[in-house]
């Protein structure tokens, strides 16, 4: 059977290498691809993006299954459009994609079902978000509503900064945009709340509308630098399984976060199909709250998640296409992946791109390079975005996956690139290095 992937990061190049070794799949379609997807017969890369005429290509070539990676065409109701012909596709529609595509309708939806988040305010109103600030004090943090490419949240630590980002957000934005924020209905809003403190780790699980079954845990790393240092970024890498997700943990996300959450959605008459991305704080006590919701996979997460699926994934998302997950036990590799991105020269700002890659080794059991930014030009592969590449392993321990990982990428060349050497350092230092 043929399936399609749409979207052509590392996250896409990943789930495209999950399904081309299912047993009944023929041949994986990806829209757009990369010069990764290009470059390998396994894949076919197509270059339509617009929904519609997507749908049109998948009836026309008897597409089977279609699995979305990325925000945006969920937000522009991918899904719907697909369903509506009748075809079989893996994501949320448009309303439920509002979980990330609105910050102020994710927090409305927390706080009616009584989900564990930070406490917020959302305003539209500039001089009334001041006097918020002014009232609750620092550290807090101010989100743009709608999607901003990671780049809409401040976490301030003085109250200062904390006016500046709602001027830049809702005064200076009416001006001409510079974030290139998608606003929603009604114009600029944004999101003011508690700052959290504790350990970031991303729980992903899989919906039906009804089922949910967790994925292997896993954490990013969203600095640019060392020691989670400098700008946030995509995320510089990540690995699986995370140890601050403990047993415990694990199940207080589940009972707390997640299952309120699926049915929340089917009593507001929007049930929840697809990936849904739940980034947690953990504080020290193991206590989990919700930072956002995202609808889709995270990336880099999917990159080490699956190096580890060990489930054939066609026969995965069949299931969740069916409404017949509670019939799925997903099974790991016990061993720890780890992935590392190469980023392009200038990222996160301005990524240069146009710089020639050389020395990808050939993959092996291990290892896999797998593509973002990149472009085949004239049978040259080259640069074409932030995050170039994710070299990620599976070893033994997070140890050995560090120094795997980090032998393959000096392997790797481009002009620029740079790339964190400390990826998993949270877990070679945890008291219990194997999480869930
Ligand atoms: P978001 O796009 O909402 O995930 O925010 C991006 C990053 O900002 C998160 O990964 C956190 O590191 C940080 N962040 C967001 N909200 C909070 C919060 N309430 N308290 C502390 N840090 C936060
Ligand atoms: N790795 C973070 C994200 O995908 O949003």
């Amino acid at each position: 059977m043929k399936v399609l992937v749409i979207g052509g990061g590392g996250r896409e190049h990943a789930l495209a290498w999950r399904l081309a070794q299912a047993a009944r799949v023929s041949r994986v379609y990806v829209a757009p691809g990369n010069g990764g997807t290009a470059s390998d017969e396994r894949y076919d890369c197509i270059d339509i993006t617009e929904p519609a005429a997507l749908r049109e290509w998948a009836i026309k070539e008897k597409i089977a299954l279609t699995v979305v990676g990325p925000e945006a065409p969920l937000a522009a109701g991918v899904v719907d459009e697909f369903r509506a012909h009748g075809l079989r596709i893996f994501g949320p529609t448009q309303a439920a994609a509002q979980l990330e595509s609105s910050k102020a309708f994710s927090k409305a939806f927390m706080k009616r079902h009584k989900i564990p988040t930070a406490e917020y305010e959302a305003f539209t109103d500039a001089a009334a978000a001041h006097a918020y600030i002014d009232a609750k004090g620092a550290p807090i943090v101010v989100k743009a509503d709608g999607l901003a490419a990671g780049k809409g949240v401040v976490v301030a630590m003085t109250a200062q900064e904390a006016h500046e980002a709602v001027d830049f957000m809702l005064v200076d934005n009416k001006f001409g945009n510079p974030l290139g924020i998608q606003h929603n209905e009604g114009g600029a809003r944004v999101v003011i709340e508690e700052f959290l403190q504790g350990e970031e780790a991303s729980f992903i699980v899989l919906c039906d509308g009804k089922n949910v079954t967790a994925l292997a845990t896993s954490q990013d790393h969203k600095r640019l630098l060392d020691n989670d240092e400098g700008p946030n970024t995509g995320g510089m890498g990540a690995y699986s399984p995370a140890p601050v997700v403990t047993a415990e943990v694990h199940a207080r996300a589940m009972r707390e976060i997640i299952l309120p959450t699926i049915r929340g959605m089917e009593k507001d008459g929007i049930p929840f199909t697809g990936f849904l991305y739940a980034g947690l704080m953990i504080d020290a006590t193991g206590h989990p709250k919700t930072l956002e919701f995202n609808c889709r996979m995270g990336d880099p997460e999917t990159q080490p998640i699956m190096m580890r699926l060990k489930s054939d994934l066609f026969e995965v998302f069949w299931h969740a296409t069916d409404g017949t997950l509670d019939q799925v036990e997903l099974q790991w590799d016990r061993r720890v992946a780890l992935g590392v991105v190469m980023a392009a020269h200038g990222y996160p700002l301005s990524p240069r791109k146009g710089d020639r890659i050389t020395g990808i080794p050939a993959e092996a059991p291990d290892a896999v390079v797998f593509h973002a930014g990149t472009t085949l030009d004239n049978g040259e592969l080259k640069t074409s975005g932030g995050r170039v590449l994710c070299v990620t392993v599976l070893a033994d321990s997070v140890k050995q996956a560090q120094q795997r990982a980090y032998e393959v990428a000096a392997r790797v060349s481009f002009d620029g690139a740079q790339y964190r050497k400390d990826i998993g350092f949270r877990a070679v230092h945890a008291r219990n290095p194997h999480g869930s």
